[in-house]
């Protein structure tokens, strides 16, 4: 296996990310958990250091153990990293002097061939993703150069003697377009056949989850969604009966779905489930409000409250589970506390675990989406629950936009399992991001038969989109239009009139509210 050594790079799970992509086994621990003993005793068969936002400059600042130079194992420092490396090993690291360098650059190669930059330099100069403000102004002895870049000019170097290597540039970030032949080269070089996969990770998942829990009773919040049903039996594959998932039916799902997830969860993984129809509470207090705001708080307020009452029944839970991913972790780092505007309340359960007194389980931490999903496939999840397009917190109501009836969400989620039969039909399903019916605060006027109708009218809206952050209209054919009109009017009773939302994002937000 292979060690992370982390000096708190924004990207260092990007590393594991290229690494997993290699199908090689990776840990990542933060440099002060790392002593010679654990390094000893973790007995990797190479080892990367991280970038890190600290100067090697700064008396006190990180270091690797100093075991490690004398290992025997392959090093690859990367930006802190490799500053460390040569400060540790003898070389000399400045600050400033106009070096900095962030963003695009071009690295020349210079020296022999490095089995380290096989296939790189095929077409010349390589570029890379710089983002450093001190630099290596003299390097250690035994290494010598092999690529350097306008401001760096130690921006590739090694001492492939001893199996070091040292670079400036970030390889795992999609800028460095080479970037993950250079770990694949790396990796070859350390020996790993690239023999590692999801069913590796299951493994490891499984014993970390043990290990933490120990005896202890934990409660998973389970929404329906992808991330929290694979967090779910994963935990429930690692402990057992120790899981208690608590399935709140808010009354704004669509058609069928509480009972599937119930059938599920319950008898086919036989996890034990508290299902809560609390949609009397929630419709209740959603009564006369059409404000998008006031819906969204009202909705996130009483689930809160409704999670906590079920999860006070389950008797020891000191933990809560989580299927939190890994770019809600980069997200919440990097944006916490910028200056950005709040364009809705998400709906989500961030406050419950210091409420409640609750450690948190969050299994799928380094993973991002596409990998969850591997994981739900490998944990025996049906194809077609894995690739279910998201569904938002707070359910129809954002898809109700004003105010919200009993009568107006039964239509909705007749119109809503039309479209979708639709789409599926038509194959189109797994070519959208997210495709879904929204019942719009309007009645107009129709003739139907021989007579006057005045009904609701009903828009559909499907999305292409990479992580629901900007969004493209899908590109139906307008037979495909029409005939889904003609569906939705035909097989749901109150409505007469269907709209095809245009809007991408921006100027719109996926859902209406
Ligand atoms: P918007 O509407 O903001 O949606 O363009 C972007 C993505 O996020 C989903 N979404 C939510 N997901 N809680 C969630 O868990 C929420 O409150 C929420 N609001 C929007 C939306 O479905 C889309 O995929």
């Amino acid at each position: 296996r292979l060690l992370i050594i982390d000096f708190g790079s924004q990207v260092t799970q990007l590393i594991a990310r290229r690494l997993r992509e290699l199908n090689v086994y990776c840990e990542i621990h933060p440099y002060q958990s790392v002593t010679d003993a654990f390094l000893k005793d973790f007995a990797p068969q190479a080892v990367i250091l991280s970038g890190g936002p600290d100067s090697v400059t700064r008396p006190g600042s990180p270091r690797a153990p100093e075991s490690l130079w004398g290992f025997g194992v392959p090093v690859l420092g990367i930006c802190y990293g490799q500053q460390t490396m040569m400060h540790q090993l003898g070389g000399l690291v400045e600050t400033g002097h106009g070096t900095a360098e962030f963003g695009r650059a071009y690295v020349t190669p210079k020296g022999q061939d490095l089995p380290l930059l096989a296939e790189w330099f095929t077409e010349g100069d390589e570029q890379v993703w710089m983002s450093h403000g001190d630099h290596v102004s003299k390097i250690a002895p035994g290494f010598e150069v092999y690529g350097t870049s306008p401001n760096a000019p130690f921006a590739i170097t090694a001492d492939p003697s001893r199996n070091f290597y040292a670079v400036q540039f970030h390889p795992e970030v999609h800028h460095t377009p080479k970037g993950a032949k250079l770990y694949e080269n790396f990796v070859r070089l350390a020996g790993f056949t690239g023999d590692w996969t999801m069913a590796g990770y299951r493994e490891q998942a499984i014993a970390a989850i043990r290990e933490q829990v120990g005896d202890k009773q934990v409660i998973c919040g389970l929404s329906g969604g992808v991330d929290s049903s694979v967090a779910a039996i994963l935990i429930h594959e690692a402990i057992g009966d120790q899981l208690t998932c608590v399935f709140v039916d808010h009354g704004l799902l669509r058609k069928n779905e509480a009972e599937e997830v119930v059938k599920m969860f319950r008898d086919n993984y036989k996890i034990r489930l508290i299902a809560a129809d609390e949609s009397e509470l929630f419709l209740g207090e959603l009564e006369g409000q059409s404000d998008p705001e006031t819906k969204r708080k009202i909705i996130g307020r009483l689930f809160i409250d409704v999670f906590q009452k079920y999860a006070n029944e389950i008797e020891g839970a000191e933990f809560l589970a989580q299927g939190t991913l890994y770019p809600d972790v980069i997200e919440s780092v990097s944006f916490s506390g910028g200056p950005s505007v709040t364009i809705k309340s998400h709906h989500n359960v961030g406050g419950l675990p210091e409420k409640m007194g609750l450690k948190l389980v969050e299994p799928l931490r380094e993973l991002f989406k596409d990998e969850v999903r591997a994981l739900g496939r490998e944990l025996g999840l049906p194809a077609s629950f894995i690739g279910r397009h998201p569904f938002p917190g707070p359910g129809l109501a954002i898809r109700c936009p004003g105010e919200i009836t009993r009568e107006k969400l039964a239509i909705l989620r007749e119109a809503d399992a039309v479209y979708i039969d639709q789409i599926r039909k038509h194959g189109l399903y797994d070519e959208i991001w997210q495709a879904f019916a929204a019942i719009l605060p309007m009645k107009t006027v129709g003739v139907m038969g021989d007579g006057r109708t005045y009904d609701f009218a009903v828009s559909i809206r499907a999305v292409t989109s990479v992580d629901g952050m900007t969004a493209d209209t899908y590109p139906f054919s307008h037979e495909f239009l029409g005939e889904t009109m003609t569906r939705i009017i035909n097989e749901v009773k109150g409505v007469n009139r269907v709209f095809y939302d245009l809007t991408s994002k921006p100027p719109g937000t996926i859902e209406l509210e």
